[in-house]
């Protein structure tokens, strides 16, 4: 065998010699320089930064990897399936996660930590604000909510609706005090809002807010309470606690808006020094969109070593995104390593799936009342009817997915209904556990109307009413804009 088929065995059939040989190129180039045929994790421990916490859903991020990736939960039955790689240091088995959870609902329960050091992720206990879940835990993400391939691999992202929390209070070899460390995550680029906080990185192990510099995390999104940076965002920032930060100043830093499909956004920080840098996670280089000193009252940091994802530290739950891969090291990366690593990232070959995402965490807004469809006081109670309400942009229960099954899912366990399977006019509108069954399924049709694919009957606002409090039920369609309904993101 040549050494280009070699190598094209050992990156996966997917992999272009074009971004092969870009890859090749700044490895050569870098003193961190690694064989082909390692991940993201071989080459930090190669510029003396090793990973102390490995995640991902879709690929490993090591070349030897060989154990599970994450474990998911069905709802049919409730037991779980790790899912593995299809080879030593490969991509996601994804159709293991096909066949277990066909014909149901699968919840991501486990992030594994490929680092050795069993820092995984799981479903994040309540902090300062409580989750959605019961006893205030926050959700776990819908396992098939970010269908994405890479290396031509069909593989899932951790798809972050409000309320979504993964967090390890209690881990090993993770920075604290001033230690340096640094951070990456492969994000989604799209899938964002202006609220506090999609991070992932280093985080207080108690949930609370009480201090500022007790965290370190990648953050991506639009807000604009803390710091921010040029355009309309969304911008690759740092969680540090008491603020979100986009350079030195407290505030606007003149980083520009990011436009990718797939970001790879990284955090560093050692003693009074800290950088930002980004890029397309499909192609090309990084970007250092700051290197400096620490903000006022974050030197020395005061890091404590949990892990999150999803949610700020003290358990904030508004923010929205979708996470591939990450990881945090022991020690401040060169910007050698950063670079390699980046070229491993778009030599792994993110790219959106075959016929795109489905509708994913929107509001379905009444086209005659303007209202969205929306859980009554959030409930998550079995049977509650659905409603028109005013469309608040970070209500979880205002946000719909319309997953490939054809269910409309709320909360990422719950589904839109048609109540006792009715089919007849007036059948309520409610939501219940997800089962897959023909009355949880839904046609989003292209004139506006959402069709039950067990009745046949349009979603209606009752008595073509518009205030807030209308139930919504099952009618004969029958043209009326109160059967009409926009997608919202
Ligand atoms: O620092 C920004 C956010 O502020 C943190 O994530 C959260 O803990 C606090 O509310």
């Amino acid at each position: 065998m040549n050494t280009k088929s070699r190598i094209r065995r050992l990156m996966g059939a997917g992999t272009s010699l074009t971004l092969l040989s870009a890859a090749i190129g700044i490895i050569s180039t870098a003193p961190a320089a690694t064989a082909a045929t390692s991940g993201p994790c071989d080459i930090y421990a190669s510029g003396g930064t090793p990973c102390v916490a490995a995640h991902s859903t879709t690929r490993a991020l090591y070349g030897a990897y060989n154990g599970p990736l994450y474990q998911v939960r069905r709802s049919s039955d409730n037991t779980t399936r790790d899912i593995g790689v299809l080879s030593v240091g490969g991509y996601a088995d994804a159709a293991a996660q096909d066949s277990f959870c066909a014909n149901t609902t699968c919840l991501i329960t486990i992030i594994y930590d490929q680092s050795g050091r069993n820092n995984r992720l799981t479903q994040a206990p309540p902090g300062h604000f409580p989750g959605p879940a019961p006893g205030g835990w926050d959700n776990l993400a819908d396992a098939k909510a970010a269908p994405i391939t890479i290396g031509g691999q069909k593989a899932y992202g951790v798809y972050i609706a409000p309320g979504t929390g993964y967090r390890n209070n209690n881990t090993n070899g993770v920075a604290t005090g001033d230690q340096p460390e640094g951070i990456y995550a492969v994000v989604d680029g799209t899938h964002y809002n202006q609220w506090c906080c999609f991070d992932y990185g280093n985080a207080q192990t108690d949930g609370v807010a009480d201090s500022p510099a007790i965290m370190e995390t990648v953050y991506f999104g639009a807000n604009k309470q803390w710091g921010y940076g040029a355009g309309p965002g969304p911008w690759i920032m740092a969680d540090l606690e008491w603020g979100l930060f986009s350079g030195v100043n407290a505030g606007f830093n003149n980083i520009p808006s990011i436009n990718h499909r797939f970001v790879t956004a990284m955090v560093k920080g050692e003693p009074n020094h800290w950088a930002i840098r980004g890029g397309n996670a499909q192609s090309g280089g990084l970007t250092t969109y700051f290197d400096g000193r620490r903000p006022n009252g974050y030197h020395p940091m005061k890091k404590e070593g949990a892990i999150l994802l999803g949610i700020g530290g003290d358990n904030s739950i508004t923010g929205r995104g979708t996470f591939f891969e990450g990881v945090l090291t022991s020690g401040y990366p060169s910007e050698a390593t950063e670079n390699a690593v980046q070229a491993n990232i778009t030599a792994a070959g993110y790219a959106p799936a075959a016929g795109g995402n489905p509708q994913q965490g929107v509001q379905l807004v009444g086209g005659q009342s303007g209202r969205c469809v929306d859980v009554p006081n959030a409930s998550t109670t079995n049977g509650t009817q659905v409603q028109l309400w005013d469309c608040v942009s970070n209500s979880t229960a205002q946000r719909w997915t319309h997953t490939a099954g054809r269910q409309l899912q709320v909360y990422g366990n719950k589904c839109l209904d048609a109540n006792g399977a009715g089919t007849s006019n007036g059948t309520q509108a409610i939501i219940w556990d997800c089962h897959g069954g023909t009355n949880q399924q839904w046609n989003l049709n292209a004139n506006g109307t959402i069709t039950g694919v067990q009745s046949g009957l349009c979603l209606d606002a009752n008595g073509a009413a518009t205030a807030n409090g209308t139930k919504l039920i099952l009618w004969s369609c029958n043209g009326g804009t109160n059967q009409r309904w926009t997608p919202r993101s």
